[in-house]
């Protein structure tokens, strides 16, 4: 399927509209911004589904915004979003629908993919889910010597894995505690020791999450983990079928490694690995939190998906968020955007959001196969805070970068403790304030600081950031926040003229690793073809470690 034709993005009015606005704002000062503006922290504001995001603290006019705005309905953003939940095939490049949205879906709901409604098919494997969920965790499923299972291991690596271990800590809270959960990823043998080593294996549920269950990864560890469980328990094939569930789009490839189908819990080829961990990929979530937890985290995606589809693009979460991307990447030149939670159990958060966003939009060339000339996506990084302010906070106070940063933050804790929760929140408000509006020199001085110290306790402020409120973590809001930055993905994606739903670049890498594999492996020494560099390392591994 060929893309359509549109105008480059950089011809596009708007983007040079906004390339001339942008030469008169670049220099304007958010001190400035808000003393003209005394409306501006009030205005610069959106709710959606029940989460407040405050973009005031931005670089931004309302003329900014304005164009941005343009920018957003010249793209056709609102006929992309349309042909994305109807299931047209957008991922061009795998001739594939994208609709990690489906699985959301209301129960009487018709989304045709190739002329078929998936929404019953969605609906069916929830509830098989959730059938098999509350069976372990009632203990009616036993494991093969008749002991309850207590342990959960996700066997899974990228979206098989990352949705799955950021939904368990973020969700912790809600999880039933007499169980275990572990998430194993790395082909790194400790990755998998570690997990185990504790562990009875009488005891042990494995989970081996793979849509395509052939990544050399899983499939390495999974061999592991059935070696490891059927060491322990007597070489008794028969209890893989206590022990051992899949999670696929691969029936085939998951019959082979010994899985009964029966134990298989599917999903589609229109759920891209990133955008999964709302499909059967969280099953491991369901199983800590249980099934009426899983269906209050879709619920929160549906009223994210509900706000981004029908919500004008001015009051619209993801699109304003996108489009604020857009100007830091693409006119201030940002290469990063720092996610910063303020929320303990969203540790991981960042992690997971690295591949949704990275993945999805480190692209280089448009749907139509041109070379962009302007940037895509941005790095994400970040941790929780407070973590962070002892940490990297001070370059992005007073470093030569710039770097927008996303807080999160709940206004009830689900840990009351002393003072926490007020402390806690004083530093996610401190924080973007001290980033906007910083300390001036006079300020500085004021303060009676020796000359030679004044430059060095000067903040310029002016740096962007974005503040997310929301009520409390529970599995509807984390629904929601992972549901905002999947549109704030596509937005981008958009704008941007490419493919937010393949992933070409994991390839070369896969490839070349499947031809090294044996060069270290045979006992022979290998005749080598690569570059003298790999071929030097490869000899000295083979050297070392022997
Ligand atoms: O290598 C990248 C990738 O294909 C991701 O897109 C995906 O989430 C991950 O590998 C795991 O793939 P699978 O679920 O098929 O094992």
């Amino acid at each position: 399927m060929a893309a359509a034709t549109q105008p480059a993005l950089t011809e596009r009015p708007s983007w040079r509209a906004l390339h001339s606005h942008f030469e008169q704002v670049r220099n304007l000062h958010l001190r400035k911004l808000f003393a003209d503006d005394p409306a501006r922290g009030e205005r610069m504001t959106a709710e959606g589904a029940g989460i407040f995001l405050d973009y005031s603290k931005n670089r931004i006019t309302g003329e900014t915004l304005h164009l941005l705005l343009e920018l957003a309905e010249e793209a056709g953003l609102r006929t992309h979003i349309d042909a994305m939940f109807r299931g047209d095939k957008i991922n061009i490049t795998e001739k594939r629908a994208v609709l990690h949205t489906a699985l959301r879906a209301p129960a009487g709901a018709s989304i045709l993919v190739d002329g078929e409604n998936v929404v019953p098919e969605v609906h069916a494997v929830v509830d098989k889910m959730a059938s098999f969920s509350e069976r372990v965790r009632s203990g009616e499923w036993k494991g093969s010597t008749g002991k309850r299972l207590r342990n959960v291991i996700n066997i899974g690596i990228g979206g098989s894995d990352l949705g799955p271990v950021m939904a368990y800590e973020a969700l912790r809270h809600y999880s039933d505690r007499a169980m275990t959960f572990r998430f194993v990823s790395n082909v790194d043998g400790t990755d998998f020791a570690e997990a185990v080593q504790d562990l009875d294996a009488a005891e042990t549920l494995f989970i081996i999450s793979s849509k395509t269950f052939t990544t050399l990864e899983t499939m390495t560890n999974a061999h592991s983990g059935r070696q490891w469980l059927l060491s322990k328990l007597g070489n008794d094939e028969s209890a893989i079928a206590k022990h051992f569930v899949a999670v696929s789009t691969n029936a085939k490839e998951v019959g082979k490694f010994g899985i009964d189908t029966a134990n298989m819990f599917g999903f589609w080829d229109w759920v891209g690995g990133r955008y999964s961990m709302d499909s059967a990929i969280g099953l491991s979530t369901m199983l800590a939190v249980g099934a009426d937890g899983f269906r209050a985290m879709l619920d929160g995606f549906r009223q994210m998906d509900e706000h981004f589809r029908t919500t004008p693009f001015d009051r619209n979460l993801p699109v304003l968020m996108g489009l604020l991307g857009v100007w830091h990447t693409d006119f201030f030149g940002a290469q990063t955007v720092a996610v910063l939670p303020y929320e303990q159990y969203l540790k991981r958060f960042p992690a997971y959001l690295q591949q949704l966003t990275m993945e999805s939009n480190g692209k280089h060339v448009t749907l139509s196969g041109t070379a962009v000339d302007y940037a895509t996506g941005p790095v994400y990084w970040g941790e929780p805070g407070t973590n962070g302010q002892h940490s990297f906070y001070q370059l992005i106070h007073q470093g030569t970068r710039l770097i927008p940063c996303d807080f999160i933050a709940f206004a009830k804790t689900l840990n009351p403790l002393g003072r926490h929760h007020d402390m806690l929140m004083a530093n996610v408000f401190a924080q973007t304030e001290a980033l906007a509006f910083g300390k001036t020199l006079e300020q500085v001085r004021a303060e009676g600081t020796p000359d030679w110290l004044v430059p060095h306790r000067v903040f310029e402020g002016n740096r962007p950031s974005n503040t997310i409120l929301a009520d409390e973590l529970t599995p509807q809001a984390l629904g929601k926040l992972v549901a905002l930055y999947e549109h704030c993905v596509f937005t981008q994606g958009v704008i941007w003229q490419i493919n937010s739903f393949d992933q070409w670049g994991v390839e070369l890498g896969k490839v070349l690793a499947q031809r090294i594999i044996p060069e270290l492996e045979s006992a022979a020494e290998p005749t080598l073809g690569h570059d003298t560099s790999t071929n030097n390392l490869i000899r000295r591994y083979r050297k070392l470690r022997s």
